[in-house]
């Protein structure tokens, strides 16, 4: 699928989407004070009718401070500071609840490390207009990655691979971070049970909105491996992910063998929560 076939398609279901709102970027932050300040005056240059949401727990390197220089000299920054480090969905959650509260009408996930490039975001906008959910990717035809080890590259196409067999979704990058919902999408995910953190946050999310019946889009980007900082991504969120997606799909299975399983939640399914 890529931006142009989803509007095609989602015209031929008759499906109508509404206007899309202002956009809030939420940037969850782990010690980025090397990457913050750039990557936010890239999303006002790229976007500059966007706001800005940097959520941050608590960095030790004082990313929240600088946060808080940025967000002093412009009223679209905003930060959200956490107490502590409880992971990228623990992160997510809490700005989109602050982006809904606040009335926003689209919420983008970006990494603050440089990876999600700001200047591809009117295009996820772009493609927003005729869908529920816009991912990011790095695994559909003119997607790709700069800077990964082929090894790195193994293990994210081979987790898209697992999750999209293991649990029957029809797309190609099922873990990438670079997405942008509709609120009425985050509304209809069911978000306050998500326990899931690293890769596997990203995976529940596309799952639930696969399953609600919401149309799924994605839109080739090119994921830059970070050149400053840390990535905070570690053995055990792989081993999260891994355990989660193999007891999701041995559920679905189970219900589906029990006669309980709806037939595949297909993205033309009649009933979209969305629609008018
Ligand atoms: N607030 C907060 N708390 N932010 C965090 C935490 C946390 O505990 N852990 C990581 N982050 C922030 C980082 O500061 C960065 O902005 C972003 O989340 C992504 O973290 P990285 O450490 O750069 O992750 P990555 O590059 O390995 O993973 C990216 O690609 C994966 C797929 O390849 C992310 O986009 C993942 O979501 C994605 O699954
Ligand atoms: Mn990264």
């Amino acid at each position: 699928m890529n931006d142009g076939d989803g509007d095609l398609a989602a015209q031929d279901r008759g499906k109508r989407f509404g206007p899309l709102g202002t956009a809030l970027v939420i940037i969850p932050t782990y010690n980025e004070a090397e990457n913050i300040k750039s990557i936010v005056s890239r999303v006002r240059k790229a976007v500059p009718e966007a706001h800005v949401l940097v959520a941050d727990d608590n960095s030790p390197d004082g990313t929240g401070k600088l946060a808080d220089e940025l967000a002093a000299e412009d009223d679209q920054v905003q930060v959200l500071h956490r107490k502590g480090k409880e992971g990228l969905g623990a992160a997510y959650l809490a700005g989109f609840r602050w982006g809904l509260e606040n009335g926003y009408g689209v919420l983008i996930e970006m990494d603050a490390d440089g990876s999600h490039q700001p200047e591809e975001l009117p295009r996820l906008l772009t493609a927003l207009k005729g869908a529920d959910l816009v991912l990011g990717s790095r695994w559909v035809p003119g997607g790709r990655v700069v800077n990964w080890p082929k090894s790195r590259e193994f293990i994210s196409r081979g987790g898209s691979l697992y999750s999209r067999l293991a649990l029957d979704l029809p797309l190609r990058d099922i873990t990438g971070g670079y997405r942008a919902f509709r609120r009425e999408t985050l509304e209809g995910l069911g978000l306050d049970d998500v326990a899931s953190q690293g890769y596997c946050f990203q995976v529940d999310l596309a799952r639930r909105s696969v399953k609600a019946g919401f149309h799924v889009v994605e839109v080739p980007i090119t994921f830059v491996e970070r050149e400053l900082g840390d990535s905070k991504m570690s053995r055990d969120i792989l081993v999260e992910a891994l355990w989660r997606v193999t007891s999701w799909g041995a559920r679905e299975r189970v219900g589906k063998l029990m006669g309980r399983g709806k037939p595949s939640s297909s993205p033309s399914s009649p009933s979209s929560p969305s629609q008018p």
